[in-house]
């Protein structure tokens, strides 16, 4: 494959993100196809026209079945809000398209089944953007782990919090829509921490949840308030396939945190955790030598760590969440090429979703329940 035409859905933050990342990926990993923005689609046409320009893509639409019916686009990426993902991902599919799908999924687990099934018929390459899986930190972790540098990993401790819905007069969004969004905190951060966990603990097997909406309504940018459909934060007891145990906890309305995810993994020789607040360092504690001069060792990302030389030769310099989306997308492109790949393709991803779901369920009838 020389060539991979791509075409972009939504223009906002992640579009930016998917945008930057077509193109750099070549200039970042020499050994992948050209990529040819070939167009872009938002709902406001100057607007799109504007992004277009802006970001190298040869045109632009309003009307994102134009790129499906475009053969020389062979990659779509959908960064439009949740409640679209389903209706889009599965008619790219059947246009003959690999997808590259922002999270979370869809907004209900038929939604989500639906895109994983229409993935296993056209047999194209799929990609979620579980940007944090490709953290060159989080991948040093995973080796730590399964090199059996902490011993026996047994207890995992997860926290995933941000302030964007903090302040409880800010104004209703679609993000507070079940209609748009699905589900609130745990759709749209909850899932990080759960693609975190797995990659370092395996499959959560089951859980118990509390899931509350703390600010029930919010103002209307017109004036009035609207219901907020969803949550605002969601705690759980989970126990992984392995028999280990963790706790998850997630919040969207926590102050003073941008970007909390945090996870610690404890093991029976030592520990190690990482928070995504200085996602360039990774924090080792192993229980040897003299106990007089134990402790943890904080350990900055480098060239022998994940990608990290793809991007910089240069240790302690630090990666950024722009040049992780770099990473995820050059982990699409192996998926495409049929190589290994770390990319979470949406089989992978409706287990995450799955998880959030069993948050819901146990949530409503205060029971544990099996997350499969
Ligand atoms: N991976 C991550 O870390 C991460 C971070 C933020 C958001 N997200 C996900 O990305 C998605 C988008 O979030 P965002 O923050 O970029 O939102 P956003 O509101 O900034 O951007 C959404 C874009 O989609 C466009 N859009 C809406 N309807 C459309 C349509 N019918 N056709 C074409 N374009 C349309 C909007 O005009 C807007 O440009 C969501 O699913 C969100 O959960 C992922």
């Amino acid at each position: 494959m020389e060539r991979i035409g791509v075409g972009l859905i939504g223009t906002g933050f992640m579009g930016k993100c998917h945008a930057m990342a077509y193109g750099a990926v070549r200039a970042v990993y020499g050994d992948v196809p050209v990529i040819d923005r070939v167009a872009l689609c938002d709902v406001e046409a100057g607007h799109a026209a504007k992004s277009a320009s802006a970001w190298g893509f040869a045109r632009s639409t309003t009307d994102w079945r134009d790129l499906l019916a475009d053969p020389s686009i062979d990659l779509i990426s959908i960064t439009s809000p949740n409640g679209l993902h389903r209706e889009m991902a599965v008619a790219a599919l059947e246009a003959g398209k690999h997808v590259w799908c922002e999270k979370p999924m869809a907004l209900t687990m038929a939604d989500a089944q639906a895109m994983t099934d229409a993935a296993a018929r056209s047999g194209k390459g799929t990609a979620l953007g579980y940007a944090y899986l490709q953290n060159p930190a989080l991948q040093e972790a995973r080796r730590l782990i399964a090199e059996g540098a902490i011993g026996t990993p047994f207890d995992f401790r997860g926290s995933v919090d941000e302030d964007y819905m903090a302040d409880p007069a800010l104004p209703w969004s679609w993000r507070l829509k079940a209609k748009e969004a699905g589900l609130g905190t745990l759709g749209d951060l909850t899932v990080h921490l759960i693609s975190l966990a797995r990659t370092l603990m395996g499959e959560i097997a089951s859980l118990t949840a509390m899931v509350d909406t703390v600010h029930v309504e919010r103002p209307l940018p017109q004036g009035g308030t609207a219901q907020v459909e969803n949550d605002d934060i969601a705690h759980a007891l989970v126990r992984f396939a392995s028999g280990a145990r963790g706790t998850m906890t997630s919040s969207r309305i926590a102050h003073g945190r941008k970007n909390g995810l945090r996870v610690e993994v404890h093991g029976s020789k030592g520990m190690l955790w990482l928070d995504n607040e200085r996602m360039n360092e990774l924090n080792l504690y192993i229980a040897e030598g003299p106990p007089e001069s134990r402790g943890f060792r904080r350990i900055l990302s480098g060239p022998l760590h994940g990608d990290y030389a793809r991007l910089c030769p240069a240790p302690g310099h630090g990666l950024g969440f722009n040049e992780l989306k770099v990473i995820e997308l050059a982990e699409l492109v192996k998926a495409i090429r049929g190589e290994p790949s770390r990319s979470i393709g949406f089989a992978e991803g409706l287990k995450i979703e799955a998880t959030i779901h069993a948050f819901a369920r146990s949530a409503e009838t205060g029971l544990w329940v099996k997350t499969g």
